[in-house]
Formats: C-alpha cells, sequence, structure tokens
C-alpha cells in the first residue's frame, strides 16, 4: 500500500525489522544462502539438535540457583524444586526430556547422515567432529544422571565408572582422579557438575564452531543424482531461512513442553550407603542401556569377559568415526549401495533391540545362546528384508523400467515412490525387529522357565505383529508392482480405499 506521493506504507513490524536489519546487517551475506533441496526437516536434524541443547542450557541454569553439590544436600535441593518451586517439576522434567531428545536428535542427525553418506569426501572431517559432539553428548548424560543423588543413578554411575577398571592402570587412575573418584563422593560430585555445566558446554561450543565453520566452507551435501533447476535454487537465510527454523524449533519446544506437562517425571529415591533389600539393580538411562546390555551377556561375564565386550564396544565406536575412509567410493545414492544401507539398518534395529531387551531384563546375566537367537535373529530378519527390497523395489526404482511402463508409472514419481517405500520401509524394519526379537524372546522364556499364559498372549501379540509386518510388505510391493505396470493378476483386498485410477 502507497501513500499519497506513492511511497509504499510499511506495517510496524516490517519498520522495526528493516531498522534492525540496516543497523546489524542481518541480511548481510555472511553465510551462504541455502539451496532449495535442504529444505525439509531431515536437512536441519542438527540445528535442532543445537535448539535442544540451547533449551538444556537455559533450564539447567535456572535449575543452578537451587541445585547444591553436595552428597548431604544435592537431593534436598533437587527436591525442593520438585515440590516448593513453582513449576519445578515441570522444570525438571523439561531438563531431562530435552536431554533424551538432544540424544536422539543427534543420533537421528548421525544415520540420516549416514544412509544419505554426507559424510564423504570432502565432509570427512565433519562427520569426526560430528562423532566428538555426539560423545559430548552422551558425556552430558553420564554426568548429568547422577547430579540429583538418587540411589538408581549413584548406583548406576559407579557401575559405569568401575567399567574403567579393565584399562591399563595408568589410564585408570588417571580418570578416576579427573572425576574426583579417588577423593571421595563430595569430590566427585563436584568435578561432575563442573563437566556437566562447564567443561563439556565449552567443548561442544568449541566443536559445533568447527563444523558450521566447515558447513560454511562446503555447503550442505546435496542429495545424491540430478537435481532439478528448482532444487538449486538458492533462498537467502534471513529472513527466509532463519523463519524455516525458527518455525521447527518453535515446533519442536511445543512438542517439548507438552509432553513433559503430560508425563512429569518423578524424582526417584535418595541414594543410600545402605539401600533397602528391594531396590532394584543398577541400570543405566536408556542412551547407555544398548552398551550394558552387550556387557550382560553371558560370555562377556569375568574379567577377561568384561575386557572383550569393552573391546567389542569400543570396535564399534571406532568403525562410526572411521566410517569415511571404510565407505570412500564416490557413489552415495541409496539404490546403489546395498551393503552399507543393510549395514546401517542392523546398527539402528540391534540399537532399538538392545535398549527395550535391556529394559526387560534388569540385573540378569543373559545366557549365550539367547544372544545368538535375538541378536542373530534380528540382523538375518533385517539382511533378509533388506535383500528382498534391493532385489524386488530398487531395481524397479533405479530406471530399469521398459519404456511403456515408465511412461504409465508418470503418476508415481521416482521421488514419491522413493519417498513412500523409505517411510514405509522404516516402519515395517522397526516393527518387524520388534516383532521378531518379541517372539523369540517369548518363545525363549517359554523354553526355559515353562508355558504360561502370560508368555503365550506375548507370543501371541508379537506373532500377529509379525504378520501385520509381512502384510505390510506385501501390500508395499503389491502397489509398487501396481505403479510400475508389473501386476500379473490384481488382488482386489490390497487396494481398499485406492482411487480408481489405479
Ligand atoms: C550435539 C551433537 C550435534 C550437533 C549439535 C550437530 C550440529 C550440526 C549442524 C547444525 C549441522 C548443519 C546441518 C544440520 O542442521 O543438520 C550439521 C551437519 C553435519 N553433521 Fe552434525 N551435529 C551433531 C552431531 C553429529 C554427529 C554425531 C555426526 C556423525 C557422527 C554429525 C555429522 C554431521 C555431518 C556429516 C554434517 C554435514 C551434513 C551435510 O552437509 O549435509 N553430527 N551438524
Amino acid at each position: 500500500m502507497t501513500d499519497e506521493e506513492g511511497v509504499e506504507k510499511q506495517g510496524p513490524v516490517v519498520r522495526v525489522v528493516r531498522w534492525l536489519d540496516s543497523r546489524l546487517g542481518l541480511s548481510y551475506p555472511l553465510l551462504r544462502p541455502v539451496p532449495r533441496f535442504s529444505i525439509s526437516p531431515f536437512y536441519w536434524l542438527g540445528a535442532l539438535t543445537v535448539v535442544a541443547f540451547t533449551i538444556q542450557a537455559v533450564t539447567g541454569m535456572i535449575l543452578l540457583i537451587w541445585y547444591v553439590p553436595d552428597p548431604a544436600s544435592a537431593y534436598q535441593s533437587t527436591a525442593f524444586v520438585f515440590s516448593s518451586v513453582t513449576d519445578g517439576r515441570f522444570l525438571e522434567t523439561i531438563h531431562l526430556y530435552g536431554a533424551y531428545s538432544m540424544i536422539l536428535l543427534a543420533v537421528m542427525h548421525m544415520m540420516r547422515n549416514y544412509f544419505v553418506s554426507s559424510f564423504k569426501k570432502p565432509r570427512e572431517a565433519m562427520w569426526i567432529v560430528g562423532m566428538l559432539m555426539g560423545f559430548v553428548t552422551l558425556g552430558f548424560g553420564f554426568t548429568g544422571y547422577v547430579l540429583p543423588w538418587t540411589q538408581i543413578s549413584v548406583d548406576a554411575t559407579n557401575v559405569g565408572i568401575n567399567l574403567l577398571n579393565p584399562l591399563p592402570p595408568s589410564i585408570v587412575s588417571f580418570a578416576k582422579n579427573l572425576l574426583g573418584v579417588t577423593s571421595g563422593y563430595s569430590t566427585e560430585l563436584i568435578r561432575f557438575e563442573a563437566i556437566h555445566i562447564v567443561l563439556l558446554p565449552a567443548a561442544l561450543l568449541l566443536l559445533l564452531f568447527g563444523k558450521m565453520y566447515m558447513l560454511e566452507a562446503h555447503g550442505i551435501a546435496p542429495p545424491a543424482g540430478e537435481l532439478t533447476p528448482r532444487q538449486q535454487r538458492l533462498i537467502p537465510l534471513f529472513p527466509n531461512v532463519t523463519v524455516y527454523l525458527l518455525e521447527l524449533s518453535a515446533l519442536f519446544t511445543a512438542a517439548l513442553l507438552v509432553v513433559s506437562a503430560a508425563f512429569p517425571y518423578t524424582l526417584p529415591a535418595q541414594f543410600s550407603l545402605t539401600p533397602p533389600l528391594n531396590t532394584p539393580p543398577p541400570q543405566p538411562d536408556w542412551y547407555f542401556l544398548w552398551m550394558y546390555q552387550i556387557l550382560k551377556l553371558d560370555v562377556f561375564e569375568g574379567t577377561v569377559g568384561l575386557s572383550l565386550g569393552l573391546t567389542v564396544i569400543t570396535l564399534i565406536f571406532a568403525a562410526l568415526f572411521v566410517l569415511p575412509f571404510i565407505d570412500r567410493g564416490e557413489e552415495r545414492r541409496i539404490a546403489k549401495r546395498p551393503l552399507f544401507i543393510t549395514l546401517g539398518a542392523i546398527f539402528v534395529a540391534e540399537l532399538a533391540v538392545l535398549i527395550y531387551w535391556g529394559s526387560v531384563t534388569p540385573g540378569q546375566t543373559i545366557p549365550n545362546y539367547e544372544a545368538v537367537l535375538i541378536l542373530g535373529g534380528t540382523a538375518l530378519a533385517v539382511a533378509l528384508i533388506f535383500a528382498g527390497i534391493y532385489k524386488v523395489m530398487f531395481s524397479k526404482l533405479t530406471g530399469s523400467l521398459t519404456p511403456d511402463a515408465a511412461v504409465q508409472s508418470r503418476s508415481m514419481t521416482m521421488k514419491r515412490a522413493q519417498l513412500w517405500t523409505g517411510s514405509l520401509f522404516t516402519l515395517l524394519l522397526v516393527g518387524g525387529s520388534l516383532a521378531i526379537s518379541g517372539s523369540i524372546s517369548a518363545f525363549a522364556t517359554m523354553v526355559t522357565s515353562g508355558i504360561t499364559n502370560g508368555e503365550l498372549l506375548a507370543l501371541a501379540g508379537y506373532l500377529s505383529g509379525l504378520g501385520l509386518v509381512l502384510f505390510g510388505t506385501i501390500y508395499l510391493l503389491y502397489r509398487l508392482d501396481l505403479a510400475t505396470d508389473s501386476i500379473t493378476s490384481r488382488v482386489k483386498v490390497l487396494e481398499v480405499g485406492w482411487p480408481n485410477d489405479q
């Protein structure tokens, strides 16, 4: 709208933003404009991890008002926040669930970068810095867990610290001195707090700065394959992408607040040197549970077993660390990387199975045959599903279509087909792994401790889950064959609710 002299009339908000921009240089192109293809939440999982970190920093600094890092009053100071500070329990819950979401987002970000192989040349260093940031994030979890001084957290932290024992004595004493373990609980708690609120935040910000510098140098990794001009179009960081990221952050924060309000956290029992007999066995929080479950396998019992178990876990992390130097090929298309994609899917499935399994077997040593059945079964199931996918689906999706079929499958563009297949497939994969591991575990329990109604019901539940997954896979294959016109006989039950043009 213009005034009588034809000058454009600006609303108050635009005038303020324009004033800020002209004084602060917000739209000065310090940072690269962003390509259109990256306007999707999957490209900004790292940024959302930064948002989660910011929420942790803000809620953590507020909690510092009341928190006392001393074994004699740490629990009371936390309990005071829960019981007497307005919205104190809500605040504590946000900080806990914020921690969970930061770890989950960092893992999702890592796995997304793994599957789309954005760690390949020239971004190898970004991956390695990312791994270090992942460790720092786990460090936040480890050091933060003990601060409220509850029975379960102190016991689990002690178990965690004792896992250092098989290492060379010089490293053990250095680490234990650093953590203040050798000087008693008072020093230990002060050290853990200092590491949690000073050392780790500083390390994370330093690593983040380095990573963002590399991101500016290389730009965001484009998707594999041909890009359309529309996908390559550049969008200014301010205000367009900034507003987009603000929207994503607002959505994430809102979800975190709603979940924290709906499922408030209850402070567990205080730590005591003589805990009551019914105290549950020490168990780390879910993000360390997969490691702990590996160490609970019978084969890793005893001193030698423990060293072996720790070596296996270290090798897993080492392999992830040097991944850019293992998977070095130029090829980045998912359809053309069956081995690494399948390995990645097995990794995710085993993580989920180990965490779930760990949560239902606290304090139990796991017999080796059960481990082979469950972990081997999961790996086999995932490998079979992927072999099927690569044999049936990707051969079709990567253009081995007959000219006619290609023309006829206009409605199912390659991209839509890949997105549709990928999302449904992930669901099937996780569902399938849980259903298979659950069935095997229910069956194994019945073999070892006799048939009970409960176990029979559980087995029936898991098997019907497996049935659903199988039906889902057949439905997916059918839909794809229909879309690529390679169907021989139509099955109406699989087309319920589909538009007639199919
Ligand atoms: C606290 C943990 C982490 C934070 C805060 C973080 C943050 C970020 C940010 C802001 C980006 C820019 C793109 C985006 O927003 O996704 C990014 C990119 C990247 N990150 Fe992370 N990251 C973390 C952990 C990791 C981990 C654990 C890995 C892998 C082991 C990793 C590997 C990468 C790679 C390879 C890129 C480049 C992606 C591309 O160019 O498309 N990051 N990270």
